[in-house]
């Protein structure tokens, strides 16, 4: 099972190029709880903004033109989509999910409703979830602890 797993805006937006543009730590529990102990795979990008690197508990792969250095220190590099055995989560970023998205199984999707303001250079966006994909599971909207921010999570499966 390949599975790719995303937080977005109601419009799409994943990140500002450099970071997310919110902060919610229930996200940040439901990114734990799903990918821990399995293989992630990322692109370098991500893999630059991530604020501890390597994510522990994961094995972290992170998809690059270059070559391994103390800058991937903790984290095995390929050019290419790794051939894994265990179930793996693609962790984005945007590139990643596109380059991807036809051969991933699972999608786990957190909404958000927030409208990051941030200028169209700048914006990152989720890759559109076509009608291979069907919604398996959805939760309730959840407003955060933190700043009342409200979120759900989904669940896609690719159509048998
Ligand atoms: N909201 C979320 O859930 C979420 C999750 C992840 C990331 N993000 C956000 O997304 C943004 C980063 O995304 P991004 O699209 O700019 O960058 P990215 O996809 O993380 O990384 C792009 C880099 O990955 C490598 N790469 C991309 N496609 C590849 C392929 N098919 N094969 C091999 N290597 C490939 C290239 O590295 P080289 O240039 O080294 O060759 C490319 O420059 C940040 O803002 C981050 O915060 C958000």
């Amino acid at each position: 099972m390949l599975g790719a797993i995303w937080a977005q805006s109601l419009d799409g937006v994943i990140g500002d190029g450099t970071e997310m543009p919110w902060h919610l730590p229930e996200d940040l529990k439901h990114f734990k709880e799903i990918t821990l102990g399995h293989p992630i795979i990322m692109g370098r990008r991500t893999w630059e903004s991530l604020p501890t690197r390597p994510l522990p508990g994961r094995t972290n792969h992170v998809l690059s033109s270059r070559e391994p250095g103390a800058w991937s220190r903790g984290a095995y590099v390929s050019p290419d989509l790794p051939d894994l055995e265990a179930d793996a989560w693609i962790l984005g970023g945007a590139q990643v999910y596109e380059a991807t998205i036809d051969e991933v199984d699972v999608i786990e999707r957190t909404l958000i409703d927030v409208h990051p303001d941030l200028p169209a250079s700048r914006a990152v966006y989720a890759p559109r979830i076509d009608d291979e994909f069907e919604l398996v599971w959805e939760g309730n909207w959840e407003t955060s602890k933190s700043d009342g921010l409200r979120y759900k999570f989904q669940r896609f499966e690719r159509k048998q």
